[in-house]
């Protein structure tokens, strides 16, 4: 219920530009208010709690009681912003009723679009486009930072080579080199150059870290792995992101080596905060302080805030055993007061830069609406959405399917006229604002008869309709088919053991497919899924997604023509559940499938399936044929330090269709002091060829980049000899060879 006298008061809000303080002065401003504050005031700085049910549900607070805590000085930040005159209110409170009016901080999770609902971060990533990526970012903080969010609980950086895990969704998929140049275009979108300005949010990085290795994939569940390899794969995303100025990072639920995420002092203290140099503050995962009584290594909630607080958690998201236990604990001297000192600082030094303290109501508007679905911002939906999607197969160039066709188009499964294909964690989105397929195809065929029939329920299996089914498919002269899963089977708290389409699909696929007509397959979901008993015996197969409000509108512009594709793969699609994890930078093994070994039985191997992934990273078709040169490199000889190549290479669109070419550069170590990865990803580019186009591509490796971290943790640069590789996939390239040189 608007209440005229708050909404008089929000339209007044200063919108005056704030001032930049230069980061000594922030300390100094920091100096002088943490002198005058209560130690039971600097611990409330390290609480997080919700207050819109709608944002925050089934936790452990009493959202009535935040606006006394918050007079009380005993919340730093609220998580939840859909409310724009309860945050007024509240914020109020906190300037004007606490003793001290330090300004709260509001943070939601908007992670692949605010009010335009993006691709999902996964699809996105299939852009292989740092750029877009960027737009999408710096799009998304405007809607967010004019709608009451300081800060974003993105981007999320878990490299993940399971499928099984349902938050691959959220990430960026199986390799470091891609995670960490996407995380830094994340935090550089989000936050541009000026935190004060009304136009940008801080980001929170997460989950640090090794979430997305969890056992089989199952949610939540544990993490073990070699300190070698946390760093060579897990780490260099997150390292990104704090380079370009992350506000935040947010510790993980799961254990690492037996240690909680969220209570330890190796990665929080020693690594992120000590190596990285991280000065912002690390947030807790929703009540992962809590859950570490759960990981048995507290005796009890009290001992739960001794153990975070001292090992590097500054800000705790909802749990309460800071502001419950923090003051005994120093009292006891269990936790000193240079650490309350040290999390309290960093809480505040974000909000100084954010210009909260000049300006707490900066993003309040009570006319929110009035920067949201800004037409440049649905066109920018459009067309990442366009970069997202990914064409496996076609065959005998069925697509693209002429605009202009007369023919009869059966459009059949549940996920043809469904909204569910906008993604999960869709922040302030609606369903209802998502372009169908069904809806795109009328637009893009108007001289087409377009059929659509579900054939079966998208969630449930029940209400198998195959006498219609049958019956529309006799009808049609092409068959297009959308399936997989929608939004509600990826994400947080939605690991598969199965990866086939969910319900009842696979006998309605194979109902259709019985006819033997042409049939394209779209298929959605937030994760690879089993595709191998359809992808010879469709024409086409066109990979999905989730991909946003314009869902519909990119698939139809893409399988007309319109636009050509240009999306990759960011993730390997395994044969099988039984071959996961099944990823491209994979160790060689002392039997390579193609090794030295004679014989052709005993290698590294399943029996029964292929060793390649269905489709491996980095692949994906276009509407054009492009010719990759073999590499010259400017010199044959590097220096292991301080030294430089240039890798030169030609692509030439040897087509009639232009496209935008995502070329790729790996490396092969011909050998090494530990054994390294049969190829690994140094550099992308999208390049745009017109029809019979030539260009030369020229990247430059530094020695760092022939690097990796070894058995004793340490990160090397070695002098042996190196491929280097050149193409449109991790398995399609041309290679030369260099050799590092001590020097
Ligand atoms: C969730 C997620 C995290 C999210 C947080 C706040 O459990 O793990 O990604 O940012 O809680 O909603």
């Amino acid at each position: 219920m608007n209440n005229p006298n708050l909404v008089e008061e929000m339209r007044k809000i200063s919108r005056d530009p704030l001032p930049t303080r230069s980061p000594s002065e922030i300390e100094r401003l920091i100096d002088d208010l943490m002198s005058k504050m209560y130690l039971t005031e600097k611990i409330g700085q390290l609480y997080e709690t919700g207050f819109d049910e709608h944002d925050v549900t089934g936790t452990n607070y009493d959202k009535s009681k935040t606006p006394m805590l918050i007079k009380q000085g005993l919340v730093g930040s609220i998580i939840g912003t859909h409310n724009q005159q309860a945050l007024y209110r509240l914020q109020k409170i906190a300037v004007e009723d606490s003793r001290l009016g330090i300004p709260l901080l509001f943070a939601h999770d908007i992670i692949h679009g605010c009010k335009t609902s993006f691709p999902i971060n996964l699809a996105l990533a299939c852009s292989f486009d740092a750029d877009l990526v960027e737009k999408v970012s710096q799009a998304t903080a405007f809607e967010s930072s004019h709608s009451g969010v300081n800060m974003t609980f993105s981007p999320m950086v878990d490299l993940s080579r399971d499928p099984r895990w349902g938050r691959v969704m959220e990430g960026n998929g199986e390799d470091p080199y891609l995670s960490s140049v996407l995380a830094t275009a994340y935090v550089k979108g989000y936050q541009q150059d000026d935190l004060t300005s009304y136009d940008t949010i801080a980001a929170c990085v997460k989950h640090y870290i090794g979430y997305g290795a969890a056992e089989g994939g199952r949610e939540y569940n544990t993490v073990d792995m070699s300190e070698a390899k946390l760093r060579q794969y897990y780490l260099p995303p997150f390292e990104a992101a704090v380079k370009a100025g992350a506000q935040s990072v947010m510790s993980a639920f799961n254990t690492i080596n037996g240690v909680p995420a969220s209570a330890n002092k190796k990665w929080l203290k020693d690594v992120l905060k000590g190596e990285l140099g991280f000065d912002g503050f690390v947030i807790s995962d929703f009540t992962s302080t809590g859950e570490v009584l759960n990981h048995k290594i507290a005796r009890d909630q009290k001992h739960v805030a001794e153990v975070c607080l001292n090992t590097g958690v500054d800000h705790e998201m909802i749990a309460t055993t800071y502001i419950d236990y923090l003051e005994e604990l120093v009292t006891e001297g269990r936790v000193s007061m240079a650490a309350v000192d040290d999390a309290c600082r960093r809480v505040l030094r974000v909000k100084y830069r954010l210009g909260l303290f000049d300006n707490p109501y900066k993003n309040i508007y009570i006319n929110q609406e009035d920067y949201w679905q800004l037409p440049e911002f649905l066109q920018l939906a459009r067309e990442a959405a366009q970069q997202s999607a990914v064409l496996l197969e076609n065959k005998n160039s069925i697509l693209p399917l002429s605009p202009t066709t007369t023919q009869t188009i059966a459009l059949i499964g549940p996920l043809g006229n469904s909204q569910k294909t906008m993604g999960g964690w869709n922040g302030k989105a609606w369903f209802e604002d998502t372009v169908t397929l069904y809806k795109g195809l009328q637009e893009a065929y108007p001289f087409a008869n377009i059929i659509q029939v579900d054939g079966c329920d998208l969630e449930k299996p029940i209400n198998l309709e195959l006498d219609r089914v049958h019956e529309v498919v006799q009808q049609a002269d092409i068959v297009i088919l959308a399936v997989g899963e929608s939004l509600h089977w990826s994400g947080e708290a939605h690991a598969r053991a199965n990866l086939d389409f969910v319900g009842l699909q696979p006998q309605m696929v194979e109902a259709v497919l019985s006819h033997g007509k042409r049939t394209i397959m779209v298929v959605f979901g937030g994760r690879p899924l089993i595709l191998t008993p359809y992808k010879d015996r469709v024409d086409a197969l066109v990979y999905a997604w989730l991909l946003g409000h314009e869902t519909g509108h990119a698939i139809a512009d893409l399988i007309s023509g319109r636009v050509n594709f240009s999306g990759r793969l960011a993730m390997s699609f395994p044969y099988a559940v039984g071959q996961i994890p099944v990823y491209y930078n994979a160790l060689p093994t002392g039997r390579p499938q193609h090794g030295h070994y004679t014989g052709d039985f005993y290698f590294s191997r399943y029996i029964d399936i292929p060793n390649e992934p269905l489709y491996p990273f980095g692949y994906g078709l276009t509407y054009s044929t492009v010719d990759y040169s073999s590499p010259d490199v400017s010199k044959k000889l590097v220096k292991t330090s301080g030294d430089s190549v240039d890798v030169s290479f030609t692509v030439t669109n040897t087509s009639s269709v232009a496209v935008y070419e995502t070329v790729q550069l790996y490396i092969e170590a011909l050998y090494y002091s530990v054994s390294r990865p049969v190829n690994e990803l140094k550099r992308f580019e999208k390049v745009w060829l017109d029809a019979g186009e030539s260009t030369t591509i020229t990247f430059t490796l530094k020695s760092t980049d022939f690097g990796y971290v070894v058995e004793n943790d340490q990160f090397t640069v070695e002098p042996v000899p190196f491929f280097i590789k050149v193409g449109p996939a991790s398995n399609q390239t041309k290679k030369t060879e260099i050799s590092l040189i001590e020097g």
